[in-house]
């Protein structure tokens, strides 16, 4: 029996749109900081059938298909993997807060299954196993801020910078919402049909990516502040105009990301917003504006509000 812990990360340049759905091998490179909570426990133990539970989850058929396929795909791709397995999920990852839970399961469950398998795979093996679950998972097998980089045919996680490299928050506010959104994986499948994809993955590849690597090199706010709102932007209208269009940002994202811009103009203070595959604003900053960030977060009236600091990546516990 193994247990493994690990946390969502949040994409300062986006990963949308595959090169193959079904192994999830991104179009483009993609870049995040890896959160220091909350935490996902999963347990793995060797056993005659495959099973899966949660403690704070209903699993539905498609919810267990999804984790037999992506065992059934890690044993294709990694054969010194073989074991049948029983998965247990203990997560605080408080629903409806806008933090993807499938980041911080996958990779935990990568971590696991690797560790009871005892064969000697690296973090790297372990990130593109983790990445057959959820491709931002990828990203949370390392600590601090990591690069998730295309290689000819596959994806491999970098560490950019260790944890203490950059001290920063992202204050999560999520606002309400009872629209039922569309997953990633069904979403990432059509990234392709909007007009502005092809010009995303140039963007991408010939500039922002390394942008943001160099704003993280040299603790550089302004820089990262834009090429991260550059890209979250970007990566909306992209989702907006592909086919079905997508709508994830609701009026509340544009009020709180308006009145963010309004904040840090006034009182000059380091923060920045990002938005993934829903309303939910995560406010990035510097300690110095951590205060006043909070103090705005917590009077959004029927916003649910959550914070993290930058974390170590997947562990065994
Ligand atoms: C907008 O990793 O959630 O959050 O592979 O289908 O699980 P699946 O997709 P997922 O996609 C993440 C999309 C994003 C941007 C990001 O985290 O890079």
């Amino acid at each position: 029996m193994i247990t493994a812990c690990s946390t969502p990360n949040i994409a300062l340049i986006k990963y949308w749109g595959n090169r193959n759905n079904e192994l999830r091998l991104p179009a483009a490179d993609s870049l995040s900081m890896t959160l220091s909570e909350p935490c996902v426990e999963i347990t793995v133990t060797e056993s005659d059938r495959f099973s899966v539970s949660s403690n704070n989850k209903e699993m539905k058929d498609k919810d267990i298909e999804r984790f037999q396929k992506t065992v059934d795909l890690i044993k294709q791709y990694h054969p010194k993997v073989q074991n049948t397995i029983s998965i247990e999920i203990d997560s605080q990852i408080p629903p409806g807060i806008g933090l993807a839970s499938s980041a911080a399961v996958f990779s935990a469950l990568a971590k696991a299954i690797a560790a009871l398998a005892d064969c000697g795979l690296n973090d790297e093996q372990i990130s593109q196993m983790a990445r057959l679950g959820s491709g931002s998972a990828a990203r949370s097998i390392v600590g601090g801020f990591v690069a998730l980089e295309n290689t000819e045919d596959s994806a491999i996680a970098r560490q950019i910078a260790p944890q203490d490299h950059w001290e920063l928050f992202d204050i999560v506010i999520a606002p309400n919402t009872d629209h039922k959104k569309v997953g990633s994986t069904e979403g990432h499948a059509s990234a392709w049909t909007s007009p502005h994809y092809k010009k995303r993955i140039t963007d991408i590849t010939e500039r922002r990516q390394q942008e943001c690597i160099d704003a993280i090199a040299n603790k550089d706010f302004e820089k990262l502040m834009a090429v991260t709102e550059e890209d979250c932007l970007d990566m909306h209208h992209c989702m907006q105009t592909q086919d079905p269009p997508l709508h994830y940002l609701s009026d509340e994202t544009y009020r709180i990301v308006d009145e963010l811009k309004t904040l840090r103009k006034t009182q000059h203070l380091p923060l920045l917003y990002t938005m993934d595959a829903g309303p939910t604003v995560h406010v990035i900053c510097e300690a110095e504006a951590l205060e006043t960030v909070r103090a705005y977060a917590n009077v959004q009236k029927g916003c649910k509000v959550f914070e993290a600091s930058v974390g170590k990546g997947a562990h065994l516990v």
